[in-house]
């Protein structure tokens, strides 16, 4: 309700004199389109280039039954590649959203989808965040927010991670931080990046570390270097349900906090030796993981009923009180803010004199205080040249303030484009 009446009322208020600035050179046709040529009537499961496993059944396409057709796979899963889509990563009512991904899947010919038989997709993930959640896509006037259609984690899976909170703070908490060292060393995103331990090696140092030291594992005689003469618990009496569920939290945990970075298990045996011997020997990517990064898999899964973009999402906590944005700049430009800590692009509008943020709804954008943030403004190019700003801040209270652009080549501006990552 206090939908409908607040529309009507901001779009008169805001943007009779707000426009979109967007020269349309940032959309999603410059995001690469994977083709697989496929047969209807046949169960079939495409793997995209990031990993993402793209399912259809016998019957998705019942009235096309046994033609060929091309499936057309579109994703953007990088910060550089929502910038190039321009998508912006907002909702309806202008709140943030962290984007951990986008997909569009199309046929070529279009095929009407049986609805008892959905199109499913199942997206890799490092750990599971509890706030998930499917978006689609709304377009309006060449604009675009998204909508908010349901959370990811099933109940169950919810309370799975609960179970798991609790067995660790019971058992492990009196160690272990998730976040930095403490008696022993810091657990999160121990399933994350290159040198992340496998679920099977967590379960056994879990149940019997001194064992696995014994036996001369080369990471656990690491650990154990590193940390002697400290002991860890053997947990015979955790069953692998009960182990998984606590390695679960912690890689949920990880994510949600989102301390990960390329620093972290460096940190975390502080051993230069230890990271060496990890890489060269422990953890070698398999042949079959190359485009598949994961160990221990979890996966977001979800259907649709039709061919359009979706976003697997969730928000970003703006309870904080900002002003929207005044930036003033002489020229005529396209300006985005890409966050530093975020897979999150805000795009700026026109509002008489200076630029500001609405969403295609007129609703305010919400900001989160004291975030680093990186604002991009270009003019059109003209003679393989365009004026341009890069602009770091942090977004305070009340953010007023001018911009000067200087002339880059049309290469330069690509390359900073894709440069965020
Ligand atoms: C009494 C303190 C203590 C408790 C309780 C404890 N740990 Fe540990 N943990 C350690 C120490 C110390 C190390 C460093 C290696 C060693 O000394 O064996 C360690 C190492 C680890 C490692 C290896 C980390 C790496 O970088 O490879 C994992 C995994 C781990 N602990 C998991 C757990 C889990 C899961 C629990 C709870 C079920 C737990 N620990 C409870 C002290 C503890």
């Amino acid at each position: 309700m206090r939908y409908l009446l607040f529309i009507p009322f901001l779009l008169l208020v805001c943007c009779k004199n707000a426009t979109p600035t967007s020269f349309g050179e940032l959309n999603p046709d410059n995001i690469a389109q994977q083709k697989f040529v496929l047969t209807s009537g046949a169960d079939t499961t495409v793997r995209t280039q990031s990993g993402v496993l793209i399912h259809i059944c016998a019957n998705t396409f019942a009235t096309a039954n046994g033609t060929t057709f091309e499936l057309v796979v579109q994703e953007a899963l990088t910060k550089s590649d929502i910038l190039m889509s321009g998508l912006p990563t907002v909702d309806q009512e202008g709140k943030l959203l962290e984007s951990a991904g986008m997909i569009n899947i199309i046929t070529n010919p279009i095929l009407e989808i049986n609805p008892e038989c959905p199109i499913s997709v199942k997206v890799p993930t490092n750990g599971l965040h509890p706030n998930m959640s499917l978006f689609t896509m709304n377009v309006n006037n060449g604009e675009t927010s998204w909508k908010y259609q349901a959370p990811l984690l099933s109940p169950k899976t919810l309370e799975s991670l609960k179970t798991g909170e609790q067995l660790y703070v019971k058992y492990c908490q009196p160690c272990h931080y998730i976040d930095q060292r403490f008696t022993g060393p810091a657990l999160g995103c121990i399933e994350m990046g290159e040198n992340r331990r496998t679920r099977e090696w967590l379960i056994k140092f879990t149940r019997n570390s001194q064992k696995m030291i014994a036996d001369g594992d080369t990471l656990a005689v690491c650990n154990w270097n590193a940390y002697k003469p400290v002991l860890m618990n053997s947990f015979q009496f955790l069953s692998d349900e009960e182990i998984n569920q606590i390695f679960d939290y912690i890689s949920s945990e990880s994510l949600r906090t989102e301390i990960c970075n390329k620093d972290f298990d460096l940190g975390r045996i502080g051993l230069q030796e230890c990271y060496q011997s990890v890489t060269d020997s422990t953890f070698k990517y398999s042949s079959d993981s190359i485009n598949f990064p994961f160990n221990h898999t979890f996966y977001y899964e979800f259907s649709t009923h039709k061919c359009e973009w979706l976003k697997w999402s969730y928000f970003i906590n703006t309870e904080d009180v900002v002003e929207n944005f005044k930036v003033k700049i002489n020229e005529d430009v396209e300006m985005h803010m890409i966050f530093d800590r975020y897979k999150s692009i805000v795009s700026f509008v026109k509002f008489g004199e200076y630029y500001t943020m609405y969403n295609i709804y007129g609703e305010k954008v919400n900001l989160p205080l004291n975030e680093p943030v990186t604002i991009i403004a270009f003019t059109r190019e003209e003679n393989g040249h365009r004026k341009f700003i890069e602009y770091k801040t942090t977004i305070k209270p009340v953010n007023s303030f001018s911009l000067e652009l200087t002339s880059i080549t049309a290469d330069e501006f690509r390359k900073i484009l894709k440069s965020y990552q």
